[in-house]
């Protein structure tokens, strides 16, 4: 393609700017985006998607991908969760004052399935100022909506899925929610706890609020791994929240790895929830008398969950 039908592609397909870009290391980064429409409402743990062109050059180092003729002037779309600093210049962020998102994007090199990656290879070469494809309706269930005054909440999270999280937590603290809250993320290495710092500002500033890190791939902890469920079975998030999971007032948040989630499949036959062969965190809550929202079926129970791939 020529420069000039690169240019014209742009032009067109593009709505947006990249306002800030922050790196946590090479392949994790922090990027707030400026939509050329206002910023649509929407609710702190919902969701948009960003997209480049197939045109656009690729991150050395990422699985070679072979594109199909036509292609190469199609956008490569995909969601992400609005994630939030929480934190600015020493106050809670003012983000009725602002016109931008921020979004938390990790680097996917290879891919397990078949198809390489497509974006995020492309969002990697992305500099402040250039332009992309930000879809303008933002959308998604997993929200605060049924979190009562009062109610503990518990959010649980594996690598950037701690996005929506940090917004929900966001509007918690703003709203002056009262009940405890705790926010867990289980990374592989401590670089790749791009907001640790926000929170343990927090941690200081809000007696109410734990944030719990975890990673297992560091010297120390390759050995002893504890993933988010060996938290809840081994009883540290209890002892860390100074109270007991009770399903009568706690809303737990899940976002990030499906296999620490672990979505219950349907059995084609009988209809029974069946849960995956990996245990995941809804197993365990459910046997301690939680309930996992059942969108196919509208039932909203405290166990809340978006699951990345
Ligand atoms: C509702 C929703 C919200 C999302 N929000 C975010 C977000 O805030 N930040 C973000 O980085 N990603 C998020 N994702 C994942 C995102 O949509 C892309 O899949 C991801 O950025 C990789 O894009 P890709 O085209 O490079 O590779 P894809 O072909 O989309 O994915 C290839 C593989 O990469 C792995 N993968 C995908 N996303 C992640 C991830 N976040 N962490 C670890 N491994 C992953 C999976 O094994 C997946 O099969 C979200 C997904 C959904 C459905
Ligand atoms: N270059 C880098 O430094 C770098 C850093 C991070 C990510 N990445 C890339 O980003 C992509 C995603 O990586 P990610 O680390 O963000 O996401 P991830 O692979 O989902 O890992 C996030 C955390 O979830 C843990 N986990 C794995 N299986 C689990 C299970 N069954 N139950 C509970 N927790 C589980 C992981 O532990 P384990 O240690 O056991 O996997 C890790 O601590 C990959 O493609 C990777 O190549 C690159």
């Amino acid at each position: 393609m020529t420069p000039e039908q690169i240019a014209e592609l742009r032009k067109k397909k593009y709505n947006a700017t990249v306002l800030r870009l922050t790196r946590a290391h090479s392949d994790l980064m922090i990027l707030r985006v400026r939509p050329d429409f206002a910023r649509p409402l929407h609710r702190p743990g919902q969701y948009t998607s960003l997209g480049l062109g197939y045109w656009e050059p690729r991150h050395p180092g990422c699985q070679e991908e072979t594109l199909q003729p036509g292609d190469e002037t199609r956008l490569a779309r995909r969601a992400y969760s609005i994630g939030c600093g929480i934190l600015e210049d020493g106050a809670l962020l003012d983000i009725d004052r602002t016109d931008w998102l921020e979004f938390y994007i990790v680097l996917v090199r290879d891919s397990e399935r078949q198809e390489p990656p497509a974006l995020t290879p492309r969002l990697f070469l992305l500099r402040e100022g250039d332009r992309l494809f930000m879809q303008e309706k933002i959308t998604g269930h997993f929200t605060l909506d049924a979190v009562r005054p009062g109610d503990t909440v518990v959010f649980l999270s594996t690598g950037t899925g701690e996005a929506p999280h940090n917004y929900m937590l966001w509007e918690l603290l703003r709203r002056g929610h009262t009940g405890r809250l705790l926010a867990a993320c289980c990374v592989r290495y401590r670089r790749d706890l791009a907001y640790l710092a926000v929170h343990e500002e927090l941690m200081r500033r809000y007696p109410h609020y734990v944030y719990l890190p975890l990673t297992t791939r560091e010297a120390d902890t390759i050995n002893q791994k504890v993933y988010i469920q060996d938290l809840i079975t081994g009883g540290e998030l209890e002892q860390r929240l100074s109270q007991p999971l009770d399903p009568a007032r706690t809303h737990v948040f899940l976002c990030g790895n499906p296999k620490m989630i672990g979505v219950p499949a349907k059995d084609r036959d009988t209809g029974a929830r069946v849960y995956p062969q990996s245990r995941g965190v809804i197993e365990i809550l459910e046997q301690r008398g939680f309930q996992a929202d059942q969108p196919n079926i509208k039932l909203v129970g405290n166990i809340h969950y978006e699951e990345y791939w």
